[in-house]
């Protein structure tokens, strides 16, 4: 298959392209990537000079460019992680979201449609479902999105459903719980407080830390989209989880035991606005249909990322510091 993944320089789409060249010794991936803050091809070290791999640097809001891309290189699927992701910055700053992924998923459906490809799969997340008490989200859930990050990719989603109800085009949509593990751009949470640590400083944990998110490691989430990829029906979608669910305190505690620091490297600041309480999903139907379940042991998981912040500064360092300490010194760091 001739794969074309986009968004694949950044945490987890690169993770993806070395999942599935390894996996499939016959697959071509072209990576299509804007190169935003959040695109690394360091990444891509250890796959750059395979034969099987190419990099193309675009936008996928440029819709000449997306056209030319897949005509040049015959390509048959699109899987596409290219996004704005960033909550906090989807508050400061939300036209770039609105623009990729909505716009962006726009051309990418379009594409999908006009060139007859055989799939495309849209990388969705859970904040579409917007915040839940008790229980968990399901695929039949309402959208509720209430950051300008979720509704952005809710538009992008509902876009996604409209092509398939009124032109039969084959996307799939999925919405995951948060991504952990190595190569995330740290500021997110758990890179952001590892390399914190390492670098000294306290970690600064919204309002009273008591939001709950559910984490999912790099390995699972690539192996379910390798299934949805392969074997999901058009029109369809599913929810990605892994029933890890954390309150941002308890995570935070785990992070400084595993790193040998205490309570008092917490800095308790301002909540972000609009802070969605919790997310959980329910994936009984990604289990039920492809016998998919998540491997990965959370605590092993969790130390095995901070090992590999310790050991690459060099991949990190650079990214909180320059042009990127801007964005830092923007974070919610007021004291509560
Ligand atoms: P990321 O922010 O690490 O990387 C995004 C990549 O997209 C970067 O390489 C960037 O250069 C590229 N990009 C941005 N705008 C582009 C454009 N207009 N054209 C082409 N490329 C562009 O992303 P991530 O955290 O790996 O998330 C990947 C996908 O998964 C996103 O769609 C996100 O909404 C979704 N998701 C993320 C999480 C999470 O916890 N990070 C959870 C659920 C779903
Ligand atoms: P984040 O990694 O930004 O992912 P998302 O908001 O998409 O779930 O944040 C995870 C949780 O951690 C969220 O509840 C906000 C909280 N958080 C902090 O308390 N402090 C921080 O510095 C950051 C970045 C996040």
């Amino acid at each position: 298959m001739k794969l074309l993944v986009c968004g694949g320089a950044g945490f987890m789409g690169s993770h993806f392209i070395k999942y599935i060249l390894a996996t499939y010794p016959d697959y071509e991936v072209v990576n299509f990537d804007k190169l935003t803050y959040a695109g690394n091809l360091e990444n891509l070290r250890e796959v750059e000079n395979n034969p099987r791999y190419t990099f193309v640097r675009g936008d996928i809001c440029d819709k000449a460019a997306v056209e030319d891309v897949i005509r040049e290189n015959n390509i048959e699927a699109i899987v596409n992680y290219a996004a704005e992701t960033h909550v906090d910055r989807s508050i400061m700053d939300p036209d770039a979201f609105l623009r990729t992924d909505i716009l962006g998923t726009f051309n990418l459906l379009e594409a999908t449609k006009n060139f007859n490809l055989t799939k495309m799969v849209q990388i969705s997340t859970d904040e579409v479902y917007g915040s839940i008490e008790a229980g968990s989200f399901t695929e039949e859930s309402p959208f509720s999105p209430n950051s300008p990050y979720s509704a952005a990719k809710a538009g992008g989603d509902h876009l996604c459903r409209a092509y398939f109800v009124t032109y039969k085009t084959p996307v799939v949509v999925t919405h995951s719980c948060n991504f952990y593990g190595t190569n995330q751009y740290p500021e997110k949470l758990i890179p952001f407080f590892i390399t914190n640590l390492i670098e000294g400083k306290k970690v600064p944990l919204y309002g009273d830390g008591k939001n709950v998110r559910e984490w999912i490691h790099t390995s699972d989430h690539c192996k379910a989209v390798d299934v949805l990829l392969h074997k999901a029906a058009p029109g369809e979608v599913y929810n990605i989880g892994s029933g890890q669910e954390l309150e941002n305190i308890e995570l935070t505690n785990m992070i400084l035991s595993e790193m040998g620091f205490g309570g008092d490297m917490i800095e308790p600041v301002r909540d972000r606005p609009g802070h969605d309480r919790r997310y959980s999903i329910d994936w009984s139907k990604l289990k039920k249909d492809f016998g998919w379940h998540p491997e990965k042991d959370f605590k092993a998981g969790l130390r095995e990322t901070i090992k590999w912040y310790k050991n690459n500064p060099n991949w990190w360092q650079p990214l909180k510091s320059g042009e990127h300490r801007e964005y830092f010194k923007k974070q919610y760091t007021e004291k509560a």
